[in-house]
Formats: structure tokens, sequence, C-alpha cells
């Protein structure tokens, strides 16, 4: 557990560890194009670990030298292969639709927390253009066996970029043309990424057209994660003043902003510029009074990782917030409306459950106490966030999940947070 002293004042500038979606996304379609790539600012954090350990037993060669990768793709992957995705939704979902698409007979599976969340939501689509995709009722282990596959139009009912780019790598193998849809559109790096590197696709709303195409290895330099850099940049919304650099600001992963405006929290985007295809900033902090917000479902995949700590916030406003059309959170790493109104509830806040979000009672401060990751990388940090900004601090309890996605999280922080 770790122990976490509350603190007065809150600043500095932070340079967050790469983005995740971006890093899974270089490493895996590096991994299956021409040639070689170098990708810098990757994130070691062990979901990325497990798609490299996964794109290595499929036959790609992969170098790490610190956050630096050099990737080479393999034009023959080896078949019979059993992958395993540890801890990460990414991986074993967009795995699922890349094995399907190169014909690999291939087993994945993962960790106690991936094995209990749905599979079919890609096994069924897949299946459309002619995948032969199992699941173990409904969950992991999923098997693929080779087949032809041949395009097809597949209307997404909830909006997944998982799901979305596991039917588009499938996709770029298929006969034919593939036309993906969603009813609100979610983080889109992978259209991005393949197009750089070839990829016949075409973006209209919330439609994708994908062709049967070749990929080129292509460099990336990953962003900062706005995922990550939201911890940051909340405390400097509840104590102080950060300044978070070179973050990715894609406009399908801004909605922490969005929370923002409507919270009235004080920040500005600095320095702006395009790297590698996405656009990033440095984003400026500052402390701030919050009033309650009102937060519906077309508003939720752009801040889908960050709802944790939006509902958070919430409980640090004035006023009463309702969060709905978040549903997808009770099929995260955790339950995540359980889990963030349990954390909510241990630090000294009001939040009830909603089938499909929260209502949140402000109170413009927390006491602090005793709150549980539930092994979620996600709550461990939002609650690490919420014992600073709490009048007298507490303890995490299994904090170490953190290094899913932010490895020198509790580092980072620079407080004497106190491991026991
Ligand atoms: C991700 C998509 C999101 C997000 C996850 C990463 C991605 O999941 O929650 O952390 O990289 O595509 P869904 O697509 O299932 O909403």
């Amino acid at each position: 557990m770790k122990v976490i002293p509350s603190v007065d004042v809150f600043e500095g500038e932070f340079e967050l560890p790469g983005d995740k979606s971006v890093t899974h996304r270089a490493i895996m379609f590096n991994g299956g194009a021409e040639g070689e790539a170098v990708i810098t600012n990757a994130l070691m954090g062990e979901d990325c670990l497990s798609t490299c350990r996964c794109m290595r037993s499929l036959g790609a060669k992969i170098e790490i030298d610190g956050t630096t990768l050099r990737v080479q793709g393999t034009p023959r992957f080896r078949r019979g292969v059993a992958l395993n995705c540890g801890n990460s939704g990414t991986t074993i979902r967009l795995l699922t639709g890349f094995a399907a698409g190169k014909g690999i007979e291939a087993k994945l599976y993962g960790d106690d927390s991936l094995s209990s969340r749905p599979m079919n939501r890609v096994a069924e689509p897949l299946s459309r253009l002619g995948a032969n995709v199992q699941t173990t009722d409904g969950h992991a282990p999923v098997y693929v066996q080779p087949s032809e596959l041949c395009g097809a139009r597949v209307d997404l009912k909830i909006a997944s970029a998982q799901v979305k780019s596991a039917v588009l790598l499938a996709g770029l193998s298929a006969e034919g043309e593939t036309v993906v849809t969603e009813p609100v559109k979610s983080r889109d790096h992978t259209e991005r990424m393949l197009a750089a590197m070839g990829a016949r696709i075409a973006v209209d709303n919330n439609a994708v057209t994908i062709k049967r195409s070749t990929l080129k290895a292509v460099d990336v330099c990953v962003p900062a994660d706005i995922s990550s850099a939201a911890y940051f940049m909340s405390l400097g919304a509840l104590k102080g003043e950060t300044l978070c650099k070179n973050v990715g600001i894609n406009p399908t992963r801004t909605g922490i902003l969005t929370a923002f405006d409507k919270l009235g929290v004080k920040y500005s985007l600095r320095n702006k510029r395009v790297s590698g295809g996405e656009e990033t900033a440095d984003i400026l902090v500052q402390k701030s009074n919050m009033q309650a917000i009102t937060l519906t479902a077309a508003e939720i995949p752009a801040m889908i990782d960050e709802l944790p700590l939006v509902a958070l916030l919430c409980a640090f406003a004035e006023g009463e917030s309702r969060i709905t059309g978040a549903r997808e959170l009770r099929v995260k790493e955790s339950d995540r409306i359980q889990t963030t109104a349990e954390l909510i509830r241990n630090l000294g806040g009001d939040c009830r459950e909603l089938d499909d979000g929260f209502v949140i009672r402000g109170k413009k401060t927390l006491a602090g106490g005793t709150v549980d990751s539930y092994l979620d990388h996600r709550i461990a940090m939002t609650g690490a966030v919420g014992l600073i900004a709490s009048q007298k601090g507490g303890t995490v309890l299994r904090p170490d999940c953190c290094a899913i996605s932010f490895p020198d999280f509790f580092e980072k922080l620079g407080i004497q947070a106190r491991q026991v």
C-alpha cells in the first residue's frame, strides 16, 4: 500500500509518459508492415509490453532501448501460437482482428480481469467479414482460425475504438470494401496511423471505409498521454498550477477539457503543433473553483478513461453533478461505476451509482481515508489524486497496478508517498 499525504499546494512542470493507445498501434501495425520503424517516446507500461510480447511471438523483431523501439515487421507470421495479452483489452481486441486478417491460427488469453471482459463485441463483427473467431462463453481465451475474408458493412452499436480497430485490421486483408460505423466517434488513432502507412482508408464523420492494402513501416513519435496527464492537470485545478508538456490533443481524446470547461477549470493550451499526424500542446491548468456539471452519452467516448477522475472532480465541486450514458465503464479493468463510487465514498464524498453513470453531490472538500485500487490502474491513480487534495490524506491499497499505463506515477508526483 502507499501512504499519501495531503498537500496545500501542488505545482510544477511535468513530462508525462507516451500515449498508450498510440504506442500499442505503432508496435502492432509496424510489426505487420514492410520495413523497419523507429518509435520514440513509446509508453513502456505493462499493457504495451504485452503487445510487444505478442508481436514477438508472432515473429516481429522488436528492440527496446528505454522509450525508443525499433520494430521490424515479419513477412511470415508464426502460426498456432498462444498470445498472452496480460491485462490489456487493447492488445487482445486489436490482435484478434489482426490475426483474423493475416490468417493466423492463434489463441489469445489474459489475466483474470481481462478474462472477465466481453469479447463477443469483436468476435461478432469480425464474423460478418467471414472470420472464424471463437470465444469462451463470450470471453477470453479467444481462438482465431484462418479463413477467407470478404468486406462487409458493420454498424457498431457501441462506440469502441478497440472494436472499430479490430474490424479495420481485418478489413485490410478482406476482398472488397469494409465500412465500419459507430454511434459516436471514438478515438481515431488507428485511422490516422493506417493512412500514414499507406492503407486505402477514408473517413466520413462516424463511418470509416477500408480496402485491401499493404502497410509500409512508419516512424512514430508518440505524444504524452492525455489520459495520464489528466491526473496532473486535475491536481493543478485542485491545488495550484501545473504545466503538462507535449500532450496529445487529438480531438477524439480531449473530453477531459470539455469536462474542465463545464466545471469552470481555468486552463490554456500553449505551443500547439503537429507531431506524427497527431496534434500536441502544453497544457497549463490553474487552481479553480468548480461547479457541478451534467455529462451525457455523446460526450462520453472522448473522456472514457478519464471518467473516474472527472467524477472525483465533481465530488470537489459545488452542487450536484450527473453523468449518464457511460455504461461502458462497467466493463473496463474493473466495474468503474462501482469502483469509482466506492472510492469517492471512502474519501468521504457522496456518490450514487446509476446503471449507466453517477450522481455526485459535491462537497468542495473531501476528508481522505483508505481507498482500494481494485487492481485497476485508473482507480489507483484517481485515488491518489483524491488523497493529495483531501484534508488529511490517507492510503491507497494495491497501488502497483499503476504500472499498466504509468509505471513511475508515484515518483512523478514528487510527494512523499510512503510504501508500506
Ligand atoms: C482504447 C479504447 C478505449 C479505452 C482503452 C483504450 C484503445 O476502449 O477505454 O483504454 O486504445 O483503442 P473502448 O474502445 O473499448 O472504449
